[in-house]
């Protein structure tokens, strides 16, 4: 008779629960309230004054061009659609773009980017760790974590005077060891809003260079900010300094395609011949991840970059969306001199003073959702809801 194992071996049925990303819970509270006042400021995405996520006008004409024209859904390979790639470079590289030390290819969304730069960051260096800032948006950690890297904080954002601390992040910067690695946002801050100006990103980069790190600029919402150039600016100045350079890089919020996935990651190294190699190992560990990507919105960004008419239409759009933005900042800035720093920030996002008892009060009783961190999407906001919700937080706030 065979012998009996004295314990039964662990299983799948024996993993313990996890917590929800606290982002995509929200996605599901916010949807199952069916209260007609809702306000949900809570996931990033962009809203119009009507309080809608409509797809973009260019992306809807290449979507029907693409079914028009497009004759096999056959594979296309690790790159993914290699013109994509190709048409997004000078956007987002701009004078580096003829960089033939910087390659790059396209990915499922920023998460896929920089998954597959960490990945790499660990593979090139496993003792590399990695400085990110608090706040950040909260898949950062998770997604270094997930690449077995090492986490060592630096300081972002003071809550009391509601500005960068960046006398405080240069201080954790310049005690990092050579070969560590610094995440920084491209433009517009998830969370906070708060970016790097001009000065303090020469500063940052020259730190970066004089230590020997490893930049990762993950760049999410290019245009939402001051325009496609300006919010690329610190990004290249980066490239301009640093030898080695990583970029996280979406369009799923510039042009509109959230569910749809997709993005791209850039390495850029002392050499062609080294970028080569770099990317012989990223098309590796993607083929061990996802194999190919996605082809859907590269395909229909391809269509619209590729066509001079539809990318000029495309860019009058994304003005749109950030002129929306920016005129919600300045009204909720001028509803009361405590939210007058909102003015100051980039992007979608911006943290409150609320407490997490505050954010669930604000959620029960005005059926508005947002992150327990206090951060809020400021174009979840239609136009008719802007002083209902200045007033609501500011009585949650005692103001
Ligand atoms: C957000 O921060 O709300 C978005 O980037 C969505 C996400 O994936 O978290």
């Amino acid at each position: 008779m065979l012998d009996q194992p004295e314990t039964r071996t662990r299983s799948i049925a024996d993993l313990a629960p996890v917590k929800n990303d606290s982002l995509l819970a929200l996605i599901d509270l916010a949807s199952a309230d069916q209260r007609p006042e809702k306000i949900d400021v809570g996931v990033g995405v962009y809203r119009d004054s009507a309080g809608n996520t409509p797809i973009l006008k260019v992306v809807k004409e290449a979507e029907k061009r693409l079914w028009e024209t497009q004759e096999s859904k056959s594979y296309l390979g690790g790159r993914g659609d290699v013109r994509f790639a190709e048409l997004l470079r000078p956007i987002l590289l701009g004078e580096h773009a003829g960089d033939e030390r910087i390659a790059g290819l396209q990915t499922p969304g920023g998460c896929g980017a920089l998954t597959l730069g960490f990945h790499l960051i660990k593979a090139a260096n496993p003792d590399a760790r990695v400085l990110i800032g608090t706040p950040t948006w909260p898949n950062h950690g998770p997604i270094v974590r997930g690449c077995e890297l090492e986490i060592v904080e630096y300081p972002h954002y003071d809550p009391e005077s509601r500005t960068l601390c960046f006398d405080r992040m240069v201080e954790t910067v310049k005690a990092a060891r050579p070969g560590d690695v610094v995440l920084l946002h491209g433009c517009c801050h998830n969370p906070t809003g708060a970016d790097l100006n001009p000065q303090q990103w020469a500063e940052i980069t020259a730190i970066i260079v004089e230590r020997g790190l490893l930049p990762v600029v993950d760049i999410a919402y290019q245009g939402f900010g001051d325009g496609l150039d300006a919010d690329a600016a610190g990004l290249r100045g980066v490239l301009a300094a640093c030898e080695n350079v990583v970029v996280a890089q979406s369009c799923d919020k510039n042009f509109g395609v959230y569910r749809d996935r997709v993005g791209s990651v850039w390495f850029k190294t002392s050499s062609a011949s080294a970028t080569a190699t770099a990317m012989s190992h990223v098309l590796q560990i993607s083929r061990e991840m996802w194999s190919m990507p996605p082809d859907h919105a590269a395909a229909a960004i391809r269509i619209v970059l590729d066509d001079s008419e539809l990318a000029a239409d495309w860019r009058v759009e994304l003005d749109g969306m950030r002129g929306r933005i920016a005129t919600l900042r300045q009204r909720l800035a001028a509803a009361h001199p405590r939210f007058g720093y909102i003015a100051e920030q980039k992007g979608m996002f911006s943290m409150l003073p609320v407490t997490p008892d505050q954010v669930l009060k604000l959620r029960n009783d005005h059926a508005i959702y947002m992150a327990d961190s206090g951060r809020f999407n400021i174009c979840g906001l239609s136009d008719e809801q802007v002083d209902r919700f200045a007033s609501a937080v500011l009585e949650a706030i005692g103001g």
